[in-house]
C-alpha cells in the first residue's frame, strides 16, 4: 500500500509563489497553485495587466466562494434560488515566479471550476473566456510564460442574475493546477481506460493514450503502460513503439490482460493505477498516472443494473455541490464526511444534480464505492422558469466543449456508471428537443461507448404536454423525475410505460424523499403543503416515499431511485428560509429522522430508530404519536417500563415456492402495511424505549425527557488533521442537560474560540431560517445541535476549540495538526 501512496502523492501542493522546475526534465509536474492569491470583490479596470498594484487586495487561498461570506438579504439579486446571498464580480491575481525555466517545456493552467463567466489572462495576455461554472477547463501558457514573475489574472462575473435555480457560489471555488511537462507529453485528460472484459478470473484493460509532440521533428518513442494493483505491485506491462509526427497529436491503443483482478464494486471498491511512461531510449519524456477500476456494468430491461454480473438496486440520492456553511468551496474532507454518512445509510448511488462535480468528489466515490450518475446540464436550448440568464443562453455555442470537458475528465472513474444529459429540460416537449437530445447522445456514445445516457424527464405523463416519444426513445435509459406526480401514475408508477414500451430501461432519476427539519416536531396539523410526502408533519412525511420504495424495490426492471435530496442545500428557498430542506441530512451533516427510514430499508444490520423527542411539558395525558423505523422482525415500545405492544410490518410479503404453507421464515404477524411503525402514547415524562428483535438479535434505542440545558459537549469527527491549509475538522456541538442528554429543543447561543494552528471557516445549525453569517463565530444551537468547521493552517501544531455560552458549562476540544 505504501508504494501506491507515494506514487499518488506525486501531486504536489505548491504553497509559495516561486516554482523551481524539477531537475529531472521530462518528469511532469502537476502543481496545486491554490495558495496566496490576491482577491478583490469588485470590478477593477486594468487588473489583467502584469503591472498593476494589487498590494491592497486581500490575500487568500483557493478554493474560494465569496458569496458565502456575504449577508443573507431578502432583496438580494439572487433571491430564493440563490439563497439570498450576494454575487457580483470579483478579480483574482496570482504572482507566480518561475525560478528556473526549461526551454521547450510546455505549461498549462487547469481550473477545476470557476463560477462563472471567467476570463483568464497571463501577463496581460487574454487566454479565454469560460461561461459555464461547472466544467473544468485549461489554457496553454507556453507561449506567454517567462522566467521570473508571471501574473495570472482571473475575472469572475456572476453579476448577471438570475442565472441559477439553486445556490451556485461565486469565484474560483475549485482547485487550480499548473502543469509543466516536456515537449512530448500525454495530453490533458489524455488517457482513456476501459475494461471490455472483467471477471474474477481475468480482465482486459483497453488503454487509449493521446500523446502530443511539440518538437518540430518526428519522434520514434515507446509508450510503456504499467498496471499497478492496490498494494503497489506492478502486475502487467505493455510497451508499444510510437511514431509521433512533428507538432502533432497521436492516439495509441493498447490492450493489457491481467489475471485474477480484484473487481471494483460498491462493497469492495478496489482501485488500480496505470502508469504511462513515454520513453526515448532510456530517457523519460513523460510519466503520468491514471486511477481506474476493473468492473463490468450491465443494464438490462428486465433485471435492472448488474455490477460484475450481480444485481444491485441503486439506492440513490441527488446532491448539489455546496456544503452548507462552506458554500461551494468545499474541502475534500467535508465530502468524505458526508459520503461516509450516506454510506452508513445504505446509499450506494449518487446523482450529481445538475452538473459535473469537483474531481475529488469523484475520487472519493471511486474509493468509497458509490455508483455515480454524472450530469452535465440543467438547461439546453429552452429557458426553464424565471431564470433568465442560465445555461440556455450559452448552450448553442458551448454545449459541445462543456460536454467533452466532462466526458474526457471523468470517463476513467469506475464509480461513474451512467451519464445524464440533462435535468427536466423543457426541450423534452418541443419539436426540436429530439434533435438536441440526439446530438448529445451521439457525443456521449462516440467519446464513451461504455456507459448509457439518460435524461431526467419530469413530463412523461403530463396531461398538459407530455415529453415527446422520440425524445424518450433516444435515451439508453429513460429517466423519471417524480414518477408518481401524474394522477394516473400515483399507484402504477413505471408499470404503464413498462406495458407500452417493454424494451425501455427505466430509472428513477429524481423522486421524493423524506425531508423536513431535523428534530422539529409539531402535533398541530400541517397545512403548509398538501402533497403527502412533502408534509412537515412528522407523522406523515414518509408516506409517499414508502409507497414509491415498495414499488421500486420489488420491480427489478426499475434500476433504482435517486431521492431529492440526500443532503439539504443552499438556495431554492423562499424567505425566511435560505435553504432547501428536502434532504435526509441537514446542512450541517446531521441526520434527520428520514435518514433512518432509508437505513431501515437499505442496510442489513438490525437497527431501530424512534422519534419524536420526549419533552412535551404541557401535553401530559395527551396522545403523542411515536414512530419507529426499523428492519427488525418486531419492535416493542415501552414508556417508563410499560409496554405499548410489539408491532411489525412485513415487506415484501412472505411467499412460498415449494409446497403450500412451506414458508422458509417464521411468520411475523404484521400490524401494518406501512414501512414504519406507530404507537399512540399518552404523554408522561420519562423514558421511551424501543426494543427491536431480529434473528435472535436485539437492538434498542431510547429517548428520554430531559431537564434544562446545563452544558456544552463537543466532539470532533477527527483527532488529527493535515497541516496543509486545506484539511478540516468538523466539531459537533451538543447542548446537554445535567445528565448528559441532548436537550432536543435547545437553541442556546454558542460562541467559538479557535486557538493554535486552525481557523474557523464556518458555523451552522441546520435551521433554514437561521440567517446569521455563515462565517460567524456565534451561532445558536438548533434543536440541541450546532456545527463548527475548522481548517488547518500550513503549520503543524495543536488546534484548541472552545465553545462558550451564557448559563452553560463551556467545553474545550483539542485536535492535532501534523505536517
Ligand atoms: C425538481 C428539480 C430539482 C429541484 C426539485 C425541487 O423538479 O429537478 O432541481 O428543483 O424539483 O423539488
Amino acid at each position: 500500500m505504501k508504494k501506491l501512496v507515494s506514487i499518488l502523492s506525486i501531486v504536489l501542493i505548491f504553497t509559495g509563489n516561486s516554482i523551481a522546475l524539477s531537475a529531472k526534465t521530462g518528469v511532469r509536474q502537476h502543481l496545486l497553485i491554490d495558495n496566496n492569491w490576491k482577491f478583490i470583490q469588485s470590478d477593477v479596470k486594468g487588473a489583467e495587466n502584469q503591472v498593476f498594484d494589487d498590494s491592497k487586495w486581500r490575500t487568500l487561498n483557493l478554493p474560494h466562494d465569496w458569496s458565502i461570506e456575504g449577508e443573507f438579504k431578502e432583496d438580494a439579486i439572487t433571491k430564493g434560488p440563490g439563497g439570498y446571498l450576494p454575487t457580483g464580480i470579483g478579480w483574482y491575481r496570482k504572482h507566480l515566479t518561475l525560478s528556473s525555466f526549461g526551454k521547450d517545456q510546455q505549461y498549462w493552467i487547469e481550473f477545476d471550476g470557476v463560477y462563472m463567466n471567467s476570463d483568464v489572462w497571463i501577463n496581460g495576455q487574454h487566454l479565454g473566456n469560460h461561461p459555464y461554472g461547472y466544467t473544468s477547463f485549461y489554457y496553454d501558457l507556453t507561449p506567454f510564460v517567462k522566467r521570473g514573475e508571471n501574473i495570472i489574472a482571473v475575472r469572475v462575473d456572476n453579476s448577471v442574475q438570475p442565472n441559477s435555480r439553486w445556490y451556485s457560489g461565486s469565484g474560483i471555488y475549485r482547485h487550480v493546477w499548473l502543469n509543466i511537462a516536456g515537449p512530448v507529453h500525454i495530453s490533458q485528460w489524455g488517457t482513456y481506460i476501459t475494461t471490455p472484459e472483467a471477471n474474477p478470473a481475468s480482465a482486459t484493460i483497453a488503454v487509449r493514450t493521446s500523446i502530443e509532440n511539440h518538437y518540430k521533428i518526428n519522434k520514434n518513442l515507446i509508450l510503456r503502460s504499467v498496471v499497478i494493483d492496490g498494494s503497489g505491485k506492478e502486475i502487467a506491462t505493455q510497451e508499444t513503439p510510437v511514431l509521433l509526427s512533428l507538432s502533432g497529436k497521436t492516439d495509441v491503443e493498447q490492450t493489457i490482460r491481467v489475471t485474477s483482478p480484484e473487481l471494483w464494486s460498491v462493497d469492495t471498491p478496489s482501485l488500480y493505477t496505470l502508469q504511462s511512461t513515454i520513453l526515448e531510449g532510456t530517457k523519460v519524456n513523460d510519466s503520468f498516472i491514471t486511477t481506474f477500476g476493473i468492473r463490468k456494468i450491465e443494464f438490462d430491461k428486465d433485471k435492472g443494473f448488474l455490477l460484475n454480473g450481480k444485481h444491485i438496486k441503486m439506492n440513490g440520492v441527488c446532491l448539489h455541490h455546496d456544503a452548507g456553511c462552506l458554500g461551494t468551496a468545499v474541502p475534500e474532507q467535508a465530502w468524505a464526511r458526508r459520503l461516509q454518512l450516506l454510506k452508513e445509510m445504505g446509499c450506494n448511488a449518487i446523482r450529481t444534480s445538475h452538473n459535473p462535480p469537483a474531481p475529488e468528489f469523484l475520487d472519493l466515490c471511486d474509493k468509497m464505492g458509490f455508483l455515480v450518475m454524472d450530469e452535465i446540464f440543467d438547461e439546453w436550448v429552452e429557458q426553464k422558469g424565471q431564470v433568465g440568464f442560465s445555461y440556455h443562453i450559452y448552450f448553442k455555442e458551448w454545449w459541445k466543449s462543456d460536454l467533452l470537458s466532462m466526458i474526457y475528465r471523468d470517463r476513467n472513474h469506475p464509480s461513474i456508471v451512467i451519464w445524464s444529459a440533462g435535468n427536466e429540460v423543457p426541450d423534452q416537449v418541443t419539436e426540436k428537443g429530439s434533435e438536441v437530445m440526439q446530438k448529445l447522445v451521439e457525443t456521449f456514445h462516440k467519446e464513451d461507448p461504455t456507459r448509457p445516457v439518460t435524461q431526467a424527464n419530469d413530463r412523461i405523463a403530463a396531461g398538459d404536454g407530455p415529453a415527446k416519444l422520440p425524445f424518450l426513445e433516444l435515451q439508453d435509459i429513460v429517466g423519471y423525475n417524480y414518477v408518481d406526480r401524474w394522477n394516473e401514475r400515483r399507484e402504477l408508477y413505471y408499470s404503464v410505460d413498462r406495458h407500452d414500451h417493454p424494451d425501455w430501461k427505466m430509472i428513477g432519476t429524481e423522486n421524493v424523499s423524506v425531508g423536513g427539519l431535523r428534530g422539529q416536531y409539531s402535533v398541530a396539523p400541517d397545512k403548509s403543503d398538501r402533497r403527502p410526502g412533502r408534509s412537515r408533519d412528522y407523522r406523515l412525511g414518509m408516506i409517499q416515499a414508502e409507497q414509491l420504495w415498495k414499488f421500486t424495490s420489488v420491480n427489478d426492471y426499475v434500476i433504482g431511485d435517486f431521492m431529492w435530496t440526500g443532503i439539504d442545500y443552499l438556495g431554492e428557498a423562499g424567505w425566511p428560509n435560505k435553504n432547501s430542506s428536502s434532504g435526509v441530512i441537514d446542512l450541517c451533516g446531521f441526520p434527520k429522522d428520514g435518514y433512518y427510514f432509508y437505513q431501515s430499508q437499505w442496510i442489513k444490520k438490525p437497527m431501530v430508530h424512534i422519534f419524536p423527542h420526549w419533552n412535551w411539558a404541557g401535553h401530559e395525558g395527551k396522545i403523542i404519536s411515536v414512530i419507529a423505523y426499523s428492519n427488525c422482525d418486531t419492535v416493542e415500545l415501552f414508556l417508563n417500563g410499560r409496554s405499548f405492544g410489539a408491532k411489525s410490518y412485513v415487506f415484501p410479503q412472505q411467499g412460498h415456492s415449494k409446497s403450500w404453507n412451506g414458508y422458509s421464515h417464521p411468520y411475523i404477524a404484521p400490524t401494518t402495511s406501512d414501512l414504519h411503525l406507530a404507537w399512540d402514547v399518552p404523554y408522561e415524562p420519562g423514558t421511551l424505549r424501543v426494543v427491536g428483535k431480529r434473528d435472535g438479535k436485539i437492538v434498542t434505542e431510547e429517548v428520554r425527557t430531559t431537564s434544562k440545558p446545563a452544558a456544552i459537549r463537543l466532539s470532533a469527527d477527527r483527532e488529527e488533521v493535515v497541516a496543509d491549509s486545506h484539511d478540516i475538522v468538523n466539531v459537533k456541538v451538543e447542548v446537554i442537560d445535567e445528565n448528559g442528554l441532548i436537550v432536543p429543543e435547545a437553541g442556546n447561543l454558542i460562541e467559538f474560540k479557535v486557538e493554535g494552528e486552525g481557523i474557523l471557516i464556518g458555523t451552522d445549525n441546520g435551521n433554514p431560517q437561521d440567517r446569521t453569517l455563515m462565517k460567524s463565530k456565534k451561532r445558536n444551537a438548533f434543536n440541541g445541535l450546532a456545527l463548527a468547521v475548522i481548517q488547518s493552517t500550513e503549520k503543524g501544531g495543536n488546534i484548541r476549540i472552545t465553545a462558550v455560552s451564557a448559563d452553560l458549562k463551556e467545553a474545550v476540544i483539542q485536535i492535532v495538526s501534523t505536517k
